[in-house]
């Protein structure tokens, strides 16, 4: 099959070529970016004298019905037409005829694929930023019937100190509530026009870079053609922000994992987003968290991937460029889907406040505050409070029970200074509720989070 290219060429491709070079087997999913970009660089070349009315009408038909027959399946995709650009150029000048062949004047595919492939990822940041909103919705509907739902926080995922469970929620808020803040930002930084940087310096023709990026809805005009045509930051940046995004939602899965085992059973997910096993009949499985855990590191291959892609090119466009796609739109089309399904999984969880609470009788979880309570009420320097706490948690595992339920004669045993009011200080409750320092755990600061995320959801 002839090419376009085909004028300097003695003989034709070979089929390997064909096959080895063609992205049309994926770059089409950017056939409606590619045809808007086509129309508004039609309508800038007619506005500036280089195309007639009766051209640009033309190509604004043929266009029209190349949509039309791509939408229908119609529209014939070959690997001999190498990639989506020169295979809907094809068509139309099959369409109209030589008018067709005037279309890709000022223009190279060098800036027609900046320009198609940064307009899809402008619009993922976005729609990625709202199904983060969605998710977010979910976790504060939760959060909001648990405020006062004791959990054990923990360190080193040892037993720590008592927290509710809305606050542990708010801690993912925080971070999704990042992930949107750099998805917006990805998109205002990069929403600059490549159209008219044609192949890599640019064009003799008079043409108004500023009209098509208006058309297209780019805010800016880029600044230099040579960057323009083998910058892909925007790409690794979408990367960059689905990888964090994802790392994040698989620290919540590998919770989701373990808070629905027997061992914790702090939830259960629902048989909808649960699966079996093919053997044991009695298992119900976490599949779900799971692979968002495992789908965390095929989007960090694609980020890695494509940073190595462009670590050692030269100036300007190469064809290793053409391998910015896929990982692209796998991360993207991963991302989606992910965010969907953890937001129904935590929508029809349950939440077994039970058994968070009776967690929190192991492990002295009040330890703290009755060293707290050495320091505030009986004026014992910090690391004394510490060592006498220390000899309290002792004699309650000696008792075999929890610091919580210990017996005030125990206490006055190891120290004198201790009185009745210490008793308050030890209940799991009071724990958590004496943490209300700015951010904090207590009930109350704990609302003022949530507060906090609804009403940055409402303005957005
Ligand atoms: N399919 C190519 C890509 O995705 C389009 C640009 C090709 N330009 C070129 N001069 N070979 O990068």
């Amino acid at each position: 099959m002839e090419k376009m290219w085909s004028g300097r060429f003695s003989a034709s491709a070979s089929n390997l070529l064909d096959q080895f070079n063609a992205s049309i087997m994926y770059d089409r999913k950017l056939y409606r970016e590619d045809i808007e970009g086509s129309l508004a660089h039609a309508r800038m070349l007619e506005k500036q004298g280089i195309l007639t009315q009766d051209e640009l009408k033309q190509i604004q038909d043929g266009l029209a019905q190349v949509k039309k027959e791509i939408e229908s399946g119609e529209f014939e995709w070959n690997i001999s037409d190498e990639d989506l650009h020169m295979g809907i150029e094809k068509r139309l000048t099959q369409i109209i005829g030589d008018t067709g062949k005037k279309l890709h004047t000022a223009r190279s595919r060098n800036d027609q694929v900046a320009v198609d492939f940064r307009r899809y990822v402008l619009r993922k940041n976005l729609e990625i930023a709202k199904l983060v909103k969605l998710l977010m919705k979910e976790i504060i509907g939760v959060a909001q019937k648990h405020t006062e739902t004791l959990l054990p926080g923990m360190t080193h995922l040892q037993h720590a100190q008592p927290i509710n469970f809305a606050f542990h929620l708010g801690a993912y808020l925080a971070m999704f509530q990042r992930d949107i803040e750099r998805f917006e930002s990805s998109y205002e930084r990069n929403n600059v026009s490549p159209l008219g940087c044609a192949a890599l310096a640019g064009t003799p023709h008079n043409i108004d870079r500023q009209y098509s990026a208006e058309l297209l809805g780019f805010e800016r005009v880029s600044v230099n053609c040579l960057d323009t045509v083998s910058d892909r930051d925007f790409a690794l940046e979408i990367l960059f922000n689905i990888s964090t995004m994802m790392m994040h939602i698989s620290r919540l899965s590998e919770e989701l994992v373990l808070w629905s085992s027997y061992e914790f059973g702090f939830i259960e997910l629902s048989d909808e987003y649960s699966t079996g096993s093919s053997i044991m009949p009695q298992k119900k499985n976490p599949d779900v968290p799971e692979l968002l855990r495992g789908k965390t590191g095929r989007v960090y291959g694609a980020l890695v991937g494509l940073l190595t892609v462009m670590k050692g090119l030269p100036l300007a466009y190469n064809k290793d460029t053409q391998e910015d796609k896929e990982g692209v739109f796998d991360a993207v089309e991963t991302a989606e889907i992910s965010l969907e399904i953890l937001k129904e999984a935590i929508k029809t969880m349950q939440v077994k406040p039970q058994n968070m609470h009776s967690a929190c009788k192991v492990g002295h979880l009040s330890a703290t505050d009755l060293a707290d309570y050495l320091v505030e009420k009986c004026n014992i320097p910090f690391r004394e409070a510490h060592f006498i706490t220390g000899k309290a948690v002792a004699k309650s595992e000696e008792l075999g029970i929890d610091l919580s339920e210990i017996e005030l004669k125990y206490l006055q045993e190891i120290d004198e200074r201790i009185s009745e009011d210490v008793l308050d200080f030890l209940v799991l409750e009071n724990s958590m509720n004496a943490r209300k320092s700015q951010g904090g755990t207590a009930t109350q600061r704990t609302q003022e989070q949530l507060d906090y995320f609804k009403k940055y959801l409402e303005e957005q």
